[in-house]
């Protein structure tokens, strides 16, 4: 049987496919341990930045709809703690995350291009929250992170009012971050990721790190946050080396120490 889930590497990118293409790479239990097995990959432990894209039609048409019936309480609150952690596992990962987005992108799909720092859509993304047509909500993060992103009128109007958005659309709500013609998202979030690996790491990673804890902070612990983070990585070999390669008129060369 196919991997669900592919890893490969792009110089220091890693590139995980979802590889279900004939369900539209619907996120089954099934594809989600296989991503969460992927995100704990040796290639994604090494890598500087990380691309998840989709095989196929689509980078994904959502949850798995068939393996949504029946299901008791305590079997929903033990998927949170176990299989579905993994959009929260992507969240948190240390390097900066790149969704590149093509064709169908709904409910878990858009739920899991979300926990992803960037999105990167081409000209055939179609977005959409399916949930509350079929009764529920999304509930893998997707919620919590598109008020976050768009605030609460917005994420209502999305997940009340809207079936479907193109990516034109999703560029305007500040959903995404680029949109790039048919074909090109993961060429380009594969080079945005390349672009990312020549920072100094430990600044990126610092950099995510206070803009996801001062999205949900008071304004005085979040300036705390972001001069704690300074006086941190101003001590940092990367950082000497960034304001010595400036005034020897020569590119840095980073160690991430
Ligand atoms: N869960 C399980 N299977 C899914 C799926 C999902 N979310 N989305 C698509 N598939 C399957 C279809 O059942 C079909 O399988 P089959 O060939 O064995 O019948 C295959 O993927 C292709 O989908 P199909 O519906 O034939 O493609 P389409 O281009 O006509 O329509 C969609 C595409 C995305 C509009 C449609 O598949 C759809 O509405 N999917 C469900 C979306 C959804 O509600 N997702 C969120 C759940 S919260």
């Amino acid at each position: 049987m196919a991997e669900l889930v592919r890893v490969r590497r792009e110089g220091a990118v890693a590139v995980l496919t979802l590889n279900r293409p004939e369900k539209l790479n619907a996120l089954s239990s099934s594809v989600e341990e296989a991503l969460a097995a992927a995100v704990g990959s040796e290639e994604v432990a090494t890598s500087a930045a990380l691309v998840i894209e989709g095989s196929g039609r689509a980078f994904s048409a959502g949850a798995d709809v068939h393996e949504m019936r029946e299901q008791s309480v305590a079997a929903i609150l033990e998927y949170y703690r176990t299989t579905g952690v993994v959009y929260d596992r992507v969240a948190a990962l240390r390097q900066p995350t790149i969704a590149a987005i093509h064709g169908y992108c709904l409910g878990g799909g858009f739920e899991l291009a979300l926990a992803c720092d960037f999105r990167i859509a081409d000209a055939t993304a179609v977005f959409g929250l399916p949930e509350v047509a079929i009764g529920i909500v999304p509930s893998s993060g997707g919620l919590t992170r598109l008020v976050r992103s768009v605030g609460a009128a917005r994420a209502k109007e999305l997940m009340l009012l809207r079936d479907r958005f193109d990516a034109q659309e999703a560029l305007g709500f500040g959903l995404v971050t680029a949109v790039v013609p048919e074909g090109s998202a993961a060429a380009r979030a594969i080079e945005i990721g390349k672009e990312l690996a020549q920072l100094p790491p430990l600044a990126v990673e610092v950099a995510k790190l206070a803009a996801d804890a001062a999205a949900d902070s008071s304004r005085e612990a979040s300036l705390l946050i972001e001069r704690l983070a300074y006086a941190a990585l101003a001590q940092t070999a990367d950082h000497a080396e960034a304001t010595s390669a400036f005034e020897e008129k020569r590119d840095p060369t980073f160690g991430g120490r």
